[in-house]
C-alpha cells in the first residue's frame, strides 16, 4: 500500500504501518459485494438526503453528491467503473470514487453518523429483496406451469407409490399437484420471510445510535423498507435474515430434489413415464445410446451445496459476541451463492417440467390389479362388513391368485371370489376392476377423484393470482 493510500485508508488515522499484502486481500470483500453497488449507492443517497434535513450538508452539497452518486452507478451500470487496489469493498469503492469526482472536502461528509456497519446491513437487505423479488417471480411461473400440466394432464393415471412399490392408482396431475403444494407453502414462507427482510439498520451508527438524531423512519420509508429495526445493536448484528433465506432454500432445494428423485426414476427405461425435453439431458461421452436426466440430477444434487451454505454459515453466527465483527463478512459468499443456485434451479426446473413429455400408456400399462385389493376390501365394507374383515377377505383373494397361478386378483372367477366370501355380488368385477373407478371414488378434499383434483388446481390458482 503507498503512503499515500495508507493515510487514505478509511481508519488510516489511527494506523501507521502497513498491512501484509496477504491480510489485505483477505480482509478485501470487494470482490464479492460489488453486486450490491446499486444498494450502496441508493442507499448514500437517502441518507444524505436525511443529512441534509438535519442541516449537516446544504442543499448545495446534496446537489453535488447526488450528481456524483449518479455519475457512479452510470459508471457501474455501464461496467466502466475502475476499482482501485485499495478499495476494500463496495461502501469504501464507491466513497472513494464519490470524492474523485467531487471533491473530497464535500464527499468527507456523507459518512458523517453512518458506519460501515449500519451500510452493510443495510445493503445487503436491499439487495436480498430484490433477488427475492424475482425469485418469488419466478417460482410463480413454475408453479403455474405444475398448474397448467396439471389442468390438461387430468386424464392421464399412473401408479402411485408408498415404499416405491406400487400402491394405489392415481391421477399423474395428483402427483404433480403433491409438488406444486409444497412450492405453493414454500412461496408462502418466501413472502413471509421478505417481511422480515425488509428492516431498515441505517441510522443505527456503528452500534450505538445517531449521535445528531437522523431520521430513521424518513430514510426507512425512501428506500422502500417496511419499517425500522427499533434496536440499533441488533440492527448492525443481526444475520438472521441470512440465514433465514438460505434455510428457505434449502427447503425449497429439498423439495426440488426430491421431486426431480422421483421424475429420473420415472424416466428410466424400466419406468419409462416421462420423458426429457433433449435441451434438458446429455448424453454420454462414450455410450452413443445414452440420455442422461443430467438437469434433474443437478436439481438433486444442488440441494447439497445450498444446505451446505446454511450450515456453513449458522457455524459463523454461532457464539459470535454482540455486535459487528468481521465474521459477519462471511454472511455474503454464501448467501450470494444460494440465491444464483435457487434462482437458476427454479429456471430449469420449470423449463425441464414444461417440455417434458409424458408417455400415458407406460403410465396405464404400470397399474397392476393387486393395486385395487384396497377397492375390493371396500366393495365389502359399502355392503356392511367391517374393514378389519375385508381387509383380511382381500388378502385371502389375492393369496387364491397367486396359488392358482394367476396374473392378478381381476383374473379370479366370481365363484372364485365366492369361494372366498360369500357376499361378493355379480357387481364385482366391473365396480372393483376399474382403475378409472378407484381412482374417481377419492373424492374427498385432496383424493384423486376428478373433482378432488380441479379443487386442488383451483386453490392453488387462487394462490396465485
Ligand atoms: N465489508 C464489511 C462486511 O462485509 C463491511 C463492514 C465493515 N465494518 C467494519 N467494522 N470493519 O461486513
Amino acid at each position: 500500500m503507498s503512503e499515500e493510500n495508507k493515510l487514505k485508508s478509511l481508519w488510516g488515522g489511527r494506523f501507521t504501518g502497513s498491512l501484509d499484502p496477504l491480510m489485505a486481500l483477505y480482509n478485501a470483500s470487494f470482490p464479492y459485494d460489488q453486486k450490491m453497488y446499486q444498494a450502496d449507492i441508493e442507499g448514500t443517497r437517502v441518507y444524505t438526503a436525511a443529512l441534509a434535513k438535519l442541516g449537516l450538508l446544504t442543499s448545495d452539497e446534496l446537489t453535488k453528491i447526488h450528481s456524483g452518486l449518479a455519475d457512479i452507478l452510470a459508471e457501474w451500470d455501464a461496467g466502466q467503473f475502475k476499482a482501485s487496489p485499495d478499495d476494500e469493498d463496495i461502501h469504501t469503492a464507491n466513497e472513494r470514487r464519490l470524492s474523485e469526482l467531487i471533491g473530497k472536502e464535500v464527499a468527507g461528509k456523507v459518512h458523517t453518523g453512518r458506519s460501515r456497519n449500519d451500510q452493510v446491513a443495510t445493503d445487503m437487505r436491499l439487495y436480498v429483496y430484490e433477488q427475492l423479488t424475482q425469485i418469488r417471480d419466478i417460482l410463480k411461473e413454475l408453479l403455474s406451469v405444475f398448474v397448467s400440466r396439471a389442468e390438461v394432464e387430468i386424464d392421464v393415471l399412473m401408479p402411485g407409490y408408498t415404499h416405491l412399490q406400487r400402491a394405489q392408482p392415481i391421477r399423474w396431475s395428483h402427483w404433480l399437484l403433491s409438488y406444486a403444494t409444497y412450492l405453493s407453502n414454500d412461496l408462502q414462507r418466501l413472502e413471509q420471510l421478505m417481511e422480515r427482510v425488509n428492516m431498515s439498520p441505517l441510522g443505527a451508527g456503528a452500534l450505538a445510535g445517531h449521535p445528531y438524531g437522523i431520521d430513521r423512519e424518513y430514510i426507512a420509508k425512501e428506500l422502500h423498507f417496511g419499517g425500522v429495526i427499533p434496536n440499533s445493536l441488533t440492527a448492525v448484528s443481526d444475520r438472521d435474515f441470512v440465514v433465514e433465506v438460505m434455510f428457505w432454500g434449502s427447503l425449497f432445494m429439498n423439495h426440488i430434489s426430491r421431486f426431480s428423485e422421483d421424475m429420473i426414476i420415472y424416466s428410466t427405461a424400466e419406468f419409462g413415464f416421462i420423458s426429457l425435453a433433449d435441451a434438458y439431458s446429455t448424453g454420454s461421452s462414450l455410450m452413443p445410446q445414452k440420455k442422461n436426466a443430467d438437469s434433474l440430477e443437478l436439481l438433486r444434487g444442488k440441494s447439497g451445496r445450498v444446505f451446505g451454505s446454511m450450515a456453513g454459515f449458522m457455524m459463523t453466527l454461532k457464539s459470535l459476541p454482540s455486535t459487528y465483527n468481521k465474521d459477519l463478512q462471511e454472511d455474503k459468499e454464501p448467501l450470494f451463492d444460494v440465491l444464483t443456485t435457487v434462482s437458476h434451479s427454479i429456471s430449469i426446473a420449470t423449463g425441464v417440467l414444461s417440455t417434458l413429455s409424458v408417455n400415458k400408456e407406460k403410465m396405464y400399462a404400470a397399474l397392476t390389479p393387486d393395486m385395487l385389493a384396497t377397492d375390493l376390501a371396500d366393495y365389502l365394507v359399502r355392503k356392511g362388513v367391517p374393514f378389519r374383515e375385508t381387509h383380511h377377505i382381500s388378502g385371502a383373494a389375492v393369496k387364491l391368485a397367486e396359488v392358482k397361478g394367476l396374473s392378478g386378483i381381476d383374473k379370479l372367477s366370481l365363484a372364485e371370489l365366492q369361494s372366498v366370501d360369500a357376499r361378493f355380488g355379480e357387481d364385482v368385477m366391473a365396480e372393483v376392476f376399474d382403475f378409472e373407478k378407484s381412482v374417481e371414488r377419492r373424492t374427498a378434499i385432496g383424493g384423486t377423484a376428478k373433482v378432488a383434483v380441479i379443487d386442488q388446481i383451483e386453490r392453488l390458482r387462487k394462490k396465485l393470482a
